[in-house]
Parts: structure tokens; sequence; C-alpha cells
């Protein structure tokens, strides 16, 4: 049986992918370094293997590729931290982009048919065109950014020069179950849900908004994230394309605080302080181009943190 690779597996995103393939019947290699991910993301099964290594690790990606004839590769790793790339653009560099060429050249000898990238609506920087569609100028600001930037272009490029049916797709702000809250550089969702339970618990905890709470973001459930990358995976229109994944909504901070609230019943205290130094204030994705290949978020705002506090 044919095999599917996710790197980034143990991951926040990769490892809900993991579990919908899983469910579907499909053998898995997960290859994972754990910086960011964990062994427990993971759900046990026959059907999953998972490696400890690095993208950047040439020679296990070799060996990889040999033992294990991947149908598709979903490449979903990556030093997912904005903040530490702007610290360390050397290193994030090697596995945000260099690491995507080296699968890329792997996937290419061994006759892989799909791989499928995951970008980040980061490529857009701070260019004021609303709602950010995908034939829209990029401009990234930040080392993260353009990594992901010259990834996708890597990417879809090798569909028209080596043939590769590859697609690319910008992640909007995604959150869900097991998605990390303890960096300050964390998703803002995380980050708030995590101050509700930690006040409704009985803890001195606030809600810091940076800025007035108007800014805007498309928060997009991660479970409707992997049926993006299901379906590009599955149909042939895909090959070689860009897409946009969000909801096409926009959601002010302050809406997201007054329905935590309902969710929770809770109110903790509010304090706002100054914006963060280079922070976008509006942001949400077309979504027509990827709604064209049949896709439809499936979850509102409010059952995607009704699902996500639940877990918590
Ligand atoms: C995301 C990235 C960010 C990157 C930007 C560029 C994540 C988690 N963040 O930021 O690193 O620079 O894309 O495209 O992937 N906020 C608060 N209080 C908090 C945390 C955040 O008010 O405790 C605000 C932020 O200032 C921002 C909004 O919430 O205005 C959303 O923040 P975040 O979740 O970090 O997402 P992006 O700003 O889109």
């Amino acid at each position: 049986m044919k095999t599917t690779l996710v790197t980034g597996g143990a991951g926040f995103i990769g490892s809900h992918l993991v579990e919908e393939l899983l469910k579907e019947g499909r053998r898995v290699v997960v290859l994972d370094d754990l910086s960011s991910g964990k062994l427990e993301n993971l759900p046990k099964s026959e059907n999953l293997e998972f490696i400890e290594g690095s993208i950047t690790d040439r020679k296990l990606l070799r060996e990889i590729f040999s033992e294990f004839k991947f149908k598709t590769v979903f490449h979903l790793a990556a030093v997912p931290s904005v903040e530490l790339s702007v610290r360390e653009p050397l290193k994030t560099h090697e596995v945000n982009c260099n690491g995507t060429i080296y699968l890329l050249e792997e996937a290419k000898k061994r006759g892989v048919d799909r791989f499928i990238f995951s970008s980040s609506a980061a490529v857009y920087g701070n260019r004021p065109e609303l709602p950010k569609r995908e034939d829209h100028p990029v401009e990234p600001v930040t080392p993260y950014g353009v990594d992901k930037y010259a990834s996708e272009r890597f990417v879809v490029n090798s569909y028209f020069l080596y043939g590769l049916k590859a697609t690319a797709l910008r992640f909007f702000n995604v959150y869900g179950e097991r998605q990390d809250s303890s960096s300050p550089y964390s998703g803002v969702i995380s980050i708030f849900i995590d101050r509700f339970i930690r006040f409704k618990n009985g803890e001195n905890v606030t809600v810091d908004v940076f800025g007035d709470g108007r800014q805007t973001r498309d928060f997009v459930y991660v479970k409707d994230v992997v049926r993006a990358l299901l379906l590009c995976e599955s149909s042939n229109e895909a090959f070689g394309e860009v897409f946009n994944v969000g909801t096409g909504r926009e959601t002010s901070l302050l809406d997201l605080i007054k329905t935590l609230k309902e969710i929770t019943g809770v109110s903790p205290p509010v304090i706002f302080k100054p914006p963060r130094k280079g922070d976008i204030k509006r942001s949400y994705a077309d979504i027509t181009k990827l709604s064209n290949l049949g896709y439809k978020p499936g979850y509102s705002l409010n059952e995607g943190l009704k699902r996500t506090y639940l877990w918590e």
C-alpha cells in the first residue's frame, strides 16, 4: 500500500491531519523533530509510523523516501515562530525554506504523486488590499513570511518545471484543540481561552488586548484546514496553484472576547495595552478560489471556539 508522509505531523495542525488520514484508513509516516510538536499529539495506530528527525537532514530524507513509496507528501514542518525568525533568520531559513527544497528534491526523484505545502497569510504582509486574494501583491515583512513565500514558489513552480503535482495553501489564523498557548506569540485564541479558563478556576488573570481590540482576523478552525488540505490533494485543478484557507469572515478581537464570554459564562478583566509593533489592522481571506473546488467552512467561530474550550 502506498503511504502518506506528513512532515510536522506531531504539531498542532499536522496532528489533526494525521488523525483524519488514519480515520480514512491510510498508512501514515510522520517526520517531526519535536522542536515544537509533541508525541502525545499523535494518536496510537498500527498504521502510523513516527520518525523523529528534521527535514534538513538530507541523508535521513533519502532513506525515508527510498524505504516508503509516498503517494502524497503533506509538508507542514516549519519553525512556526515569526519572532524567532526575526532573531535568527539564517537558522529558521534552513528549515522554512531550504527544508522545503530538500523535500521537493526527494519528491521529484521518487515520483511522489501529490505535494501539498502549508504556506501562510504572512506572505501578504501589511498590504492594504482586502479581502486578501491569491492574485493580490504580496509583501512579506518578516523572515518567516519571506521563507513561506519563497517555499510557495519553489513548490508550485515544481509543477510547471518538473510536472510534480504540487499545491500551496495560505493558512489564515488557525485555531483549535492542541494549539500551544504558552508563548506570548501563540495564537490569540489559544491565549485568550487559556485566560478565560484560568479566570473561571479562580486565578487572578487578565485578558490583554494589544491596541483597541478593533483589529480583525480570519479565524479558521483547524478541522476546516484539514478539509482544505484533503480537498486540494484530491483535486486535479489544484496542480501548480496557491489557495487561501480561511473562512472569508472578519472578526474583531472585541467580538472574539464577547463570544468567549458567552461560551464560558465568565468575564475576566480586559486590559488594553499599546499595539504590537508592526501589527496588522485588518486581515481576512477571499476564499472564492478554494470554494470553486468545493470548499465550504464547516464550523462557525462559535462552534470552533466551543470545541476548543471544551477540550482545554
Ligand atoms: C500572525 C502571527 C504573527 C505574524 C503575523 C504576520 C501567529 C500566532 N502570529 O499574527 O507572529 O507576525 O501573523 O502575518 O501565528 N493579541 C492580543 N493579545 C494577545 C495576543 C495577541 O491582543 O495576548 C492581538 C495581536 O496584537 C493581533 C491579534 O491579537 O492584533 C492576533 O494576533 P495573533 O494571533 O498573534 O495573529 P496575527 O497578528 O495574525
